[in-house]
């Protein structure tokens, strides 16, 4: 057997090899698509071909029509938007770029990467393009390595990871926009002529208003199930940058990167200046496709432990907020257990002496236990958790720090903030100068030292509750326009310390609500916190949103007082994810408990078909007033439905919703589970047996017309 793998893995890496050399052409290729790139007789660098592969490899060759630079620079014949703009140590502002060779290394049955080096004739600089294709999963990651080794430094302005060409009769652009409270709205609209951006210039995260997601569809607008499009993603924890270009010719580009807004960038020699990853996946059958290939993906390549198990939690923000002692804290591990989460998890308002954190305007960055509400320290409470068999989670915001602080006080050099200028805060707060080692030592021993003291800790909460505004690293010194970059780098080296020492201890990223996601930071983090608002209604929307890029293993729902809706369309909602609670779960009434410990046994009992499965998003909120969405096993033998109706109108009346992702010759049982106690299904298909192609082709009737009602549907298939 081991032997047959092994020549089976051979194959394929000759096979690959044989396709990428041959003619001029360098094909890069996953299970249905291409990126065709080809070299001039000037040896200028060309994307040939970017789509659905072709059944006769011969006839890429045969490919006509002006093909455009792969990678276009500035300074010498192109006069639009460059990927790449640098002043030589000369002062030369332009820079010509030339094939020199390219490599391909196989790094397992599934993935490759491509290396293009580019190189300027005229000067020891060297541009690299780098490609990695990931086969079965139909996604392609792209970035670039800058070096030089010119006399002196040299300064970059424009260096994006990646740049895509497109000729198509129409392009729609669909982007995720929003602010605290409303992340991810979805919006389309056709592109004109000119340039579109979609960026961010929030140094500390990618996103609060626009977020580093989009669609592009070609020729018509794409639907879940028909359309050609890409979905394009960055993976960079800083400002962000999309431009598409559509110029005269009706050609359209796509430069994807850090944005280099404010942050021209020097480069000494022999540096590397390494890009992040623009990914992206092509899709001939419309979002729904696309977004399960993003999903597989990232379990198995982005997301930390994408295809490990996550916890269910009681968090005690919204039931304590700052106020809280030991006492209380007991009795919501209690209540923890009572309810059969598996973690109870402490929030913000647990440090702080000399200025106690007892609001958000003292003691951040000041990471003792807080004596008055915890004399018997954080070790107290892993042990009260264990008593009552719940694991122990703690929030923490290291990156930050309130002027009310010990740390204020004897760091004030590491901080930023603008020179002769007054201090702005925001959540009255500032940014710690994460480019200086000292201070990443610092963050990184926030983590360090909790864990140290107590190894018990099961689960981290990381907040970032503000973006960059009037900044100066102190840090930096006269290098301030690395600041941006140089942010992101240093938390990203925070972040591998951390994963080096405590690979798998899972920690949820947050941001003040949705505004640090993104796959770059994902590769440490577990999952993460789409939004502060929980209103379930609200939550159907953004959920929605974030399903378009990420798994729902990583979404964090949690089950809270905001919204009017009930606790079973709350739980319903959560449960399209990774289901947590941030309840009083005290003032439960006896029904509501009963319910909600049954929603959690049925939770743990469903979740791997959500965590692991294949999402199909089967009716839009933005196109009905109800949303319904199932997760397919990965062998079709399971699914869960999710059907949930939102404001109806007057004697609305809703059609029969077909299925998808079944197996059409295999018979499915369908039966609504979670149900309120005492209450029955309404579905007259409930309890029945159905062929995957009556599933598929007839549907269910999942939907009444109660308003904010909501069911949930196991499909179970029979041998
Ligand atoms: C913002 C987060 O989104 C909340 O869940 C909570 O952790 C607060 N920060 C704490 O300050």
């Amino acid at each position: 057997m081991k032997k047959l793998v092994l020549t089976l893995f051979i194959c394929v890496c000759l096979l690959f090899l044989l396709q990428a050399q041959e003619g001029n052409l360098i094909r890069i290729e996953t299970r249905n698509h291409i990126l065709v790139y080809g070299v001039t007789k000037g040896q200028q660098l060309q994307q040939v071909y970017l789509g659905e592969k072709l059944a006769n490899t011969a006839d890429y060759a045969k490919i006509t029509g002006k093909k455009q630079e792969a990678y276009m620079p500035f300074g010498m014949e192109n006069v639009f938007e460059p990927a790449l703009r640098v002043t030589h140590a000369d002062g030369n502002p332009s820079a010509d770029l030339r094939y020199i060779n390219s490599e391909r290394h196989t790094i397992d049955a599934n993935v490759t990467e491509t290396m293009i080096q580019l190189k300027d004739p005229q000067y020891p600089f060297t541009t690299t393009l780098h490609v990695k294709a990931y086969y079965q999963e139909d996604v392609m990651e792209q970035w670039v390595e800058i070096v030089h080794q010119e006399k002196q430094l040299i300064t970059l302005y424009n260096y994006a990871s990646s740049m895509l060409h497109f000729n198509a009769t129409n392009y729609w652009l669909t982007q995720f926009h929003g602010d605290w409270a409303k992340e991810m709205r979805m919006e389309t609209a056709p592109l004109t002529a000119g340039i579109k951006v979609i960026d961010s210039k929030l140094g500390t995260r990618a996103d609060e208003f626009e977020a580093p997601f989009f669609y592009l569809s070609l020729n018509t607008p794409s639907t879940e199930n028909t359309g050609e499009l890409i979905a394009g993603s960055i993976g960079w924890t800083g400002n962000f940058k999309f431009a598409f270009e559509l110029d005269e010719r009706h050609a359209l580009r796509i430069i994807s990167g850090i944005n280099p807004f404010a942050s021209e960038y020097q480069l000494n020699p022999s540096e590397v200046f390494k890009s992040p990853s623009f990914i992206f996946t092509y899709s001939n059958n419309g979002k729904g496709q696309a977004s399960r290939n993003l999903h597989q993906w990232a379990r198995k390549y982005s997301l930390l432990d994408g295809d490990q198990s996550r916890y269910t939690l009681l968090n005690n923000w919204e039931s304590t907020f700052f106020s809280f002692n030991e006492a209380k804290l007991g009795q919501l591990m209690g209540d923890a257990s009572k309810l059969g989460v598996d973690l109870f998890l402490l929030d913000d308002g647990w440090f702080g002496n000399k200025h106690p954190r007892n609001g958000d305007t003292a003691g951040l960055g000041d990471w003792q236990e807080n004596k008055e509400k915890l004399p018997n320290g954080i070790g107290y409470l892993v042990k009260a958790a264990k008593e009552q068999q719940v694991k122990f989670g703690i929030w923490i915001e290291p990156e930050m720090v309130n002027p009310k602080s010990e740390l204020y006080e004897k760091h004030p050099d590491w901080i930023l903030k603008l020179p002769n200028r007054e201090e702005l805060l925001s959540r009255n707060q500032l940014i710690l100068d994460l480019p200086n080692p000292q201070v990443q030592d610092f963050v990184f021993g926030v983590v360090d030292n909790l864990m140290q003291a107590h190894p018990g800790i099961a689960y981290i909460k990381w907040d970032c509750n503000r973006f960059m505004t009037g900044m100066f690293s102190p840090y930096l010194k006269k290098q301030q326009s690395h600041l941006y970059v140089d942010y992101t780098k240093a938390l990203y080296a925070v972040f591998e310390r951390v994963r080096a020492k405590y690979p798998h201890l899972p920690i949820m990223l947050c941001s003040g609500g949705g505004g640090r996601i993104d796959y770059g930071a994902l590769k440490y983090f577990n999952e993460y916190w789409p939004s502060d608002n929980t209103d379930p209604l609200e939550r159907v929307f953004i959920q929605w949103g974030y399903s378009q890029y990420l798994p729902a293993i990583a979404s964090c729902n949690h089950i809270t007082s905001w919204g009017k809706e009930s606790l079973k369309f709350k739980t319903d909602v959560a449960m399209m994810g990774k289901m947590g609670y941030d309840l009083q779960i005290a003032h439960l009434s006896e029904q509501e408990l009963l319910f909600s410990q049954q929603a959690v046994k049925t939770y743990k009992q469903i979740s791997d078909i959500i965590w692991y499965g294949n999402l199909y998003r089967l009716v839009s909120p933005y196109e009905e007033n109800r949303a319904v969405l199932m997760y397919v096993n990965n062998n079709q033998t399971k699914a869960i439905l999710f059907n949930y109706t939102l404001h109806t109108r007057f004697d609305e009346v809703f059609t029969n919703v077909k299925l998808e992702g079944l197996d059409a010759h295999k018979n499915y049982s369908v039966k609504e589970i979670n149900l309120y106690p005492g209450s029955q299904s309404a579905c007259p298909e409930n309890g029945k047996t159905y062929s995957g192609s009556y599933l598929m082709k007839v549907g269910l009737t999942v939907s009444d017309a109660t308003p904010l009602s909501s069911s949930v549907f196991e499909l179970e298939g029979m041998e």
